[in-house]
């Protein structure tokens, strides 16, 4: 496929999997639990390594997470190792009610379907082999998929040895297409987002850095994370095989000196161990996935210039709960109360922590300037009248944007609202019902103090960058929820990532009309009505033999 044509294909994608009022984009339309995928990958055969659960010795608090220096850099060996996976992509619960009973994580997922797989790539350390290996959230334990020989172990990047490793990141299409279809690889990406804000945060909390390497491409991260290994998806894995993702390089180095590139080989010498497990009896077949995934394959590039932010206010320190019961606690809203009203503060923090700060999590991870606005229906901010907002991230887009809204707004700036948030008001208005109707009906986006959907500069972002930045995108988008679930949890209020909303009616709301700006997520915030019909149970209360192992004295 040549570039126009792939360009040409994912614009076409991102068009056809809109849903409108009237027509909902193609899906089974109803839950066929007979082939429902297995939320767990597992690969019979590779050697195990049970992690411990440690995470309650972490230290840090939230708010230690967004001040420069104030956490010490932890050694990195298996047991801190396990901490990152552990409050990344870790069970953070059970859910249980009536005969059912499901799990839940640190990172969220469209439908809790979990399309998203870890990787670990680390060179040899006294505490663990060198090689690849496969996290298994369910047993919080490593599969050692490639033992590395000598040949292998010098085709490591140097720059891991010994002060850094490399988590990966894949998604399993299927799982999030057997329930939504064709929007579904909207949904794979947006996973992708909160897995790879969900690894920085928990670096951060060790004292950590985290960088997504820009430069691979697709084929190179498959070859090493062994995903193109024919062999170790027989027997009907077919359908649900990995499509590689991102590389996170993770040091305990400080974040300006993490390199901008790696030379990446395959570990062929390596030998590989374990075969995947099928995860349903039988497939439906979503070809424009496999289209769009095809159109959206990143070639290998050469590093972009990392984008470095302006310095802004320090964020205004927030909670002082622990790092790990915060993450482990988020949850998302199934119903918000409608009443209750939000400081002007809170909500300025809330905002001020979506904007990138040298070194500060998790806006350091992605090498990119912000390619995502917020417009916002403010339903109960204390001081703020409610109405439509936007949120610029980035002060050079305004002369981009504002020419594509509709030109009776307000362009209005808030009071109290700190200078260099630059947020504006557009329109005043009681926008509840609206904003429930373009959220999919869904009454969290209306009950809540605020929701609202992520504006990217889209079409020139991905006709010039290539076609690959669509992903990209919406991994933006993702890392904008995770970082707002965290806040909401830290300011006592809850939050909920919304991917069903009616593309258009929030676009022509706007007044956009052309696709320089498409709305590729949308998101709640508010004070939860808890379900009291749900248990809870602790996130390895089905492992007998793990135990939280707290702080010593
Ligand atoms: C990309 C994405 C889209 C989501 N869309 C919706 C939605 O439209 N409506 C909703 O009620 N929840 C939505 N959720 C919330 C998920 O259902 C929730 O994350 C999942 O059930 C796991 O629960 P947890 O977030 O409490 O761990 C979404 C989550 C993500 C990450």
């Amino acid at each position: 496929m040549n570039l126009d044509s792939a360009i040409e294909r994912t614009l076409a994608y991102h068009q056809r999997t809109k849903h409108h009022l009237h027509q909902y984009a193609r899906s089974p339309g109803f839950l066929d639990w007979a082939t429902q995928p297995n939320p767990f990958r597992t690969y019979a055969g590779a050697p195990h390594i049970e992690l411990e659960l440690l995470a309650d010795r972490v230290a840090s608090s939230y708010g230690d997470l967004f001040q420069l220096g104030v956490i010490p850099p932890q050694s990195i060996g298996v047991e801190t190792i396990g901490i990152l996976f552990e409050l990344s992509l870790g069970l953070s619960a059970w859910k249980q009610y009536e005969g059912s009973r499901w799990a839940l994580r640190c990172n969220p997922s469209s439908g809790n379907l979990h399309p998203t797989e870890g990787y670990l790539i680390v060179p040899e350390m006294p505490s663990l082999t060198g090689g690849v290996y496969h996290y298994v959230s369910r047993d919080h334990s490593l599969e050692h998929r490639c033992l590395l020989n000598q040949v292998a172990h010098a085709d490591l990047p140097g720059p891991l040895s010994p002060n850094g490793f490399l988590v990966g990141l894949s998604s399993i299409h299927w799982r999030e297409a057997w329930k939504y279809g064709e929007r579904a690889f909207r949904y794979c990406q947006h996973d992708v987002g909160h897995a790879i804000a969900s690894v920085r945060f928990a670096s951060a909390a060790l004292g950590w850095s985290a960088r997504l390497l820009d430069a691979p491409g697709d084929s190179e991260v498959a070859t090493l994370l062994g995903l193109d290994r024919d062999a170790d998806f027989a027997d009907g894995t077919a359908a649900d095989r990995e499509h590689p993702d991102v590389l996170l390089l993770v040091s305990n180095a400080a974040p300006s000196s993490l390199p901008l590139y790696l030379a990446l080989r395959p570990l062929s010498s390596g030998t590989w161990e374990g075969g995947a497990n099928p995860l349903s009896p039988q497939h439906v077949d979503w070809p424009v996935i496999d289209e769009v995934a095809k159109a959206t394959w990143k070639p290998e590039t050469a590093p972009m210039e990392t984008f470095r932010p302006a310095a802004l206010p320090p964020l205004i320190p927030s909670s002082q709960v622990a790092t790990a019961t915060l993450i482990r606690q988020r949850r998302s809203c199934l119903a918000l109360d409608g009443k209750t009203s939000i400081s002007a503060d809170t909500f300025y923090r809330m905002l001020d922590s979506l904007l990138p700060r040298p070194g500060v999590p998790p806006w350091d991870v992605l090498p990119w300037a912000p390619r995502l606005h917020l417009g916002l229906f403010v339903h109960r901010v204390h001081g703020l009248t409610p109405g439509l907002y936007l949120l610029e991230r980035d002060a050079a887009v305004h002369e981009r944007i504002r020419p594509a809204l509709r030109n009776v707004f307000l362009w209005k700036r808030p009071p109290g609202c700190p200078e260099h948030l630059r947020l504006w008001c557009l329109a005043e208005s009681d926008l509840r019902d609206v904003s429930r109707t373009v959220s999919c009906s869904q009454e969290i986006a209306s009950d809540g103090a605020f929701s609202f959907g992520m504006l990217a500069e889209f079409g020139n972002t991905i006709r010039h960058g290539g076609p690959w930045w669509y992903r990209r995108l919406f991994w933006e988008a993702g890392v904008l929820g995770q970082m707002l679930y965290l806040e909401a949890e830290a300011a006592g209020l809850r939050s909920t990532g919304i991917g069903c909303y009616f593309d258009d009616v929030f676009h022509d709301l706007l007044g956009i009309r052309t696709d320089g700006f498409q709305s590729l997520y949308h998101f709640t915030v508010g004070r939860p009505v808890e379900d009291t019909r749900l248990t809870t149970l602790g996130p390895y209360s089905h492992l007998k033999q793990k135990k939280s192992i707290p702080a010593g004295p």
